[in-house]
């Protein structure tokens, strides 16, 4: 095995790649279970991108007015369109409550009401009694809510000595000829060696491919790197067309201001000082669902009533707020404002654009985190060896659109989930079956190609013409006609590939190959995501065709599965969504117009 390299060999019970909320959060579980537990990281844990995260985690505590479990489930089908699993979702918002305690129970330190208990705001889509009043629903540690969780995670799983393999890059699972995961090999940036890790599960929890797009909140290393290990292997992804634009990113920078500002009373003018969203949402208003208010955003810039000398951004107000708010419940917002805006948020207004935030689409799971796929007429088969969790995934429980705050709590609920999956499913300490090293050399062939790569094109040139190729024909409205010139386009770059230039052929901190294999993984997501937009003939959620405004549900109330081979064409097939309750205690939440 191993062909010119050096392998070092590694067994473990449980392998997690990703150290997010969601790979710690799994770790935890793991480690303190009993099982041996590697978590490999491409970055230092509380470096990832879950680090970003600002206004906090949704859970029905009614800590801050009354709530109950059943109306955030009945909030997150309504904010899914319809397209999330209603089995999924009924297990997410019950658990929520119990997940959010135990964090408090590790030491998140959250932010306190009066009478000592956790802190919660209001966020969009996130009602009492079935929509007719505003929930506080968003347990917030002011507006570093994952900076305070990721911390915490990561005490905890050194606490309970779970492994990390920081600075590691997995490069690809390992996938023996039945179609199970039976490890993951991966690049030590800093010493230059690979490593073999065998796992009797693997567990992906590599985050989003924001970086498909040119403005993006996600931070850069966030390339889906398990989504394209998952198409390498021949599996598909779900739902890759739903990518939400998140309401209000810095214009020009694209960095977050949290939805948290409008939950404590910030709000959305155009050219005329207008309140528009009082137009698009007459409840809701500010607080109406991310891709509603992406959606407004863009009409009114697109009428031409945006603001400054281009016309081209909207205003985001909490001047009337007052310092001593601001300062307790969303001081980050305002040191971002002021470094990347150049705004004091206590006298001017920030201005903000809607910019590429969340994937709803990933791997395909069930809500105990193992990845399935549809096979010989079962929809829900389950491979062997291999789970994915947080954003990477898609369970569904965001569906079309995700709410605010239902991320850190999709990480959470999910990550605990797949834990308590993988203690009923790995005996510790199992011996290893052997592995063909035909696995493994198959794995560094595609290792080497890139790293001798020697074309003309560099990979950053390359890597901006498909994020402006996704941005100007993926974006928040869309036509077929639209997609499918991105289509076109994105092909030639894929073909550009093999022209690919890597100048460095070292193994030590050699960031070019790191950029091309990131580039690598890219480029087939994005792919998919047309293609998957293009197939789907109708508007819902954060996928708004202009060409077909309506949503479909006779037609289209299901999951996009898509795989896509070496030479770029994709197969796309379709899973039923759940529309069935895991229990008795709710019933299913049929489809409806969504008004807000
Ligand atoms: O606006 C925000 O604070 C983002 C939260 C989320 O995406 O869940």
């Amino acid at each position: 095995m191993g062909k010119a390299y050096r392998l070092t060999e590694h067994a473990y019970d449980v392998v997690v790649v990703g150290a997010g909320g969601a790979g710690l959060r799994a770790t935890l579980g793991m480690t303190a279970s009993g099982l041996s537990t590697a978590c490999i990281t491409k970055v230092f844990p509380t470096r990832s991108h879950t680090v970003a995260a600002q206004g906090g985690m949704s859970a029905a505590l009614a800590n801050m007015g009354e709530d109950d479990w059943r109306w955030h489930m009945y909030d997150t089908v309504k904010g899914s369109d319809w397209l999330g699993d209603q089995d999924a979702i009924e297990y997410m918002c019950r658990e929520a409550i119990p997940a959010v305690v135990e964090l408090e129970h590790y030491g998140v330190p959250f932010s306190r009401t009066d009478d000592g208990r956790i802190y919660q705001r209001p966020f969009g889509g996130m009602t009492t009694r079935f929509g007719e009043g505003i929930a506080q629903r968003t347990c917030a540690a002011a507006d570093r809510t994952g900076h305070a969780i990721l911390h915490t995670l990561y005490q905890q799983s050194l606490k309970h000595n779970a492994e990390f393999f920081i600075e590691y890059f997995a490069i690809d699972l390992l996938m023996n000829d039945e179609g199970a995961c039976k490890g993951v090999l991966a690049w030590d940036l800093a010493t230059g060696e690979l490593h073999v890790f065998r796992a009797q599960m693997v567990l992906l929890a590599t985050g989003g491919y924001g970086r498909t797009y040119f403005s993006c909140t996600s931070a850069h290393t966030c390339t889906g790197d398990g989504n394209a290990m998952v198409l390498r292997a021949g599996l598909p992804l779900q739902d890759m067309e739903f990518v939400q634009f998140h309401p209000t990113g810095i214009y020009g920078s694209g960095c977050l201001i949290t939805e948290g500002v409008r939950g404590e009373g910030g709000y959305l003018t155009n050219s005329d000082g207008e309140r528009f969203m009082e137009r698009y949402a007459p409840n809701a208003k500010d607080l109406a669902s991310r891709d509603v208010v992406s959606r407004s955003m863009t009409i009114e810039i697109n009428e031409g009533r945006g603001v400054g000398e281009e016309k081209d951004h909207i205003q985001l107000h909490l001047e009337h707020l007052g310092a001593d708010l601001i300062n307790s419940k969303l001081p980050g917002i305002a040191e971002s404002a002021r470094i990347f805006a150049g705004i004091d948020v206590t006298r001017e207004p920030i201005p903000v654009l809607p910019t590429v935030h969340y994937n709803m689409g990933g791997i395909p799971t069930n809500y105990q985190g193992e990845v399935v796929t549809l096979r010989d007429g079962d929809p829900d088969h389950v491979i062997p060896g291999l789970m994915a969790i947080g954003e990477a995934a898609c369970v569904s429980v965001h569906g079309a659109n995700r709410l605010g705050s239902n991320s850190l709590l999709d990480l959470i609920v999910f990550g605990r989930a797949a834990a308590m999956r993988a203690v009923e499913l790995v005996k510790p300490g199992q011996p290893h079956e052997p592995l063909n090293d035909a696995v493994v050399d198959k794995v560094l062939d595609r290792f080497d190609k890139m790293r001798f790569a020697n074309g003309e094109i560099a990979v950053a040139s390359l890597r901006i013409e498909m994020q402006k190729t996704m941005q100007n024909h993926a974006a928040v409205f869309r036509t077929g006609e639209l997609i499918e010139k991105g289509l076109i386009r994105l092909q030639e770059l894929l073909a550009q590939m093999e022209s690919l230039r890597v100048s460095d052929r070292s193994m030590v901190w050699n960031t070019d190959l790191v950029e091309a294999i990131e580039l690598l993984n890219l480029m087939p997501q994005a792919i998919v995501t047309a293609q998957s937009a293009l197939n789907r003939t109708e508007s819902r959620g954060a996928q708004a065709r202009d060409d077909y405004p309506e949503r479909d549900d006779e037609n289209w109330m299901k999951h996009t599965l898509a795989t896509i081979d070496e030479s770029g064409r994709v197969a796309i097939q379709y899973r039923p969504v759940h529309m069935y309750t895991q229990t008795d205690e709710v019933e299913v939440i049929p489809p409806k117009a969504r008004v807000y």
